[in-house]
């Protein structure tokens, strides 16, 4: 598939997904969610990619779904086309690691994307925000849900009633995103943090990724033992031999993913 609404590139052992409707703030249609969704299921069967970087323009990780998209759709229309399931998710099955590079705007669908994603770094003039309700609607992305997880309730209710935004430095004291750096160096950030894990051992990221993303799902006993579980089954690898033995002879691994 080509791809006309995202770019996607390799850069070494990472994939870089820059959303690309500039003339619309990002706004996320179906096209573009189409393309999304094939790049991403394209970066899971490229064994040379270990992680993936999505991110946008200085102005816009994307301002949210295409509304004048959405406009003329009755009910009928979003129900039985599945609108949001048939395209949106792609982004919480991949396996690999996906961090999400936010400058300016991530509103309504466009911080729902962000936060499917596995963390967010976030550039200075990063503004979130879930204005649905603006629109006589409501998030529909799962904002709803993962603002309430990572923020708390009172903020996430302040925010989906109002519609407010939150700047970088609100977002990173919330728990919303993992840093804030500079926008001008925002994307060498993320793109060196996903070069470091993109050389670290695929299956023991593949399972700590399932593992921390149990812990929305299940009580803390089961969580713990499904850790535990896990952490066993990790030293079936030959790379938990290779991580330990460079460890001990005080050398860089050289993982295998096997
Ligand atoms: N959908 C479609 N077009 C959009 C858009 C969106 N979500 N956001 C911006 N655009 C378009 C504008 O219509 C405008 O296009 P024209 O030049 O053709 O008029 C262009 O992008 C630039 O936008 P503005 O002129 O509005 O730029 P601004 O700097 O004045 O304002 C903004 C920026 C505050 C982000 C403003 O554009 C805005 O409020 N956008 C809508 C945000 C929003 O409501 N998002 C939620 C969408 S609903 C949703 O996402 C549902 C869900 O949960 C899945």
């Amino acid at each position: 598939m080509s791809y006309e609404t995202i770019v996607l590139e390799e850069r070494g052992a990472v994939a870089l997904i820059t959303l690309n409707r500039p003339e619309a703030l990002n706004a996320l249609n179906r096209q573009l969610m189409d393309e999304l969704t094939d790049a991403v299921r394209s970066i899971e069967a490229n064994d040379a990619i270990g992680c993936t970087v999505i991110t946008g323009s200085d102005r816009a990780f994307a301002a949210g779904a295409d509304i004048k998209e959405m406009q003329s759709k009755s009910y009928a229309d979003v129900m039985m086309e599945d609108f949001i399931t048939a395209n949106w998710e792609e982004v919480t099955r991949t396996r690999k690691p996906m961090i999400a590079a936010v400058a300016g705007y991530a509103l309504g669908g466009g911080c729902e994307l962000a936060m499917m994603c596995d963390f967010i770094l976030a550039g200075e003039n990063a503004r979130f925000g879930q204005p649905e309700i603006q629109l006589g609607v409501i998030p529909g992305a799962g904002g709803t849900q993962r603002l309430t997880r990572f923020v708390g309730k009172s903020k996430a209710m302040e925010m989906c009633m109002t519609g407010r935004m939150m700047d970088a430095a609100e977002a990173e004291r919330s728990g919303l995103v993992s840093r804030v750096v500079p926008t001008e160096d925002l994307l060498e950030e993320a793109l060196s943090v996903a070069t470091k894990i993109a050389e670290l051992s695929r299956p023991a990221l593949f399972l700590l990724k399932e593992s921390v993303n149990k812990s929305y799902e299940v009580p803390l006993d089961e969580g713990v033992m499904f850790e535990r579980r896990v952490f066993h089954s990790l030293f079936a690898f030959d790379d938990q031999t290779e991580g330990m033995e460079a460890f001990v002879e005080k050398r860089t691994p050289n993982f295998t993913n096997k």
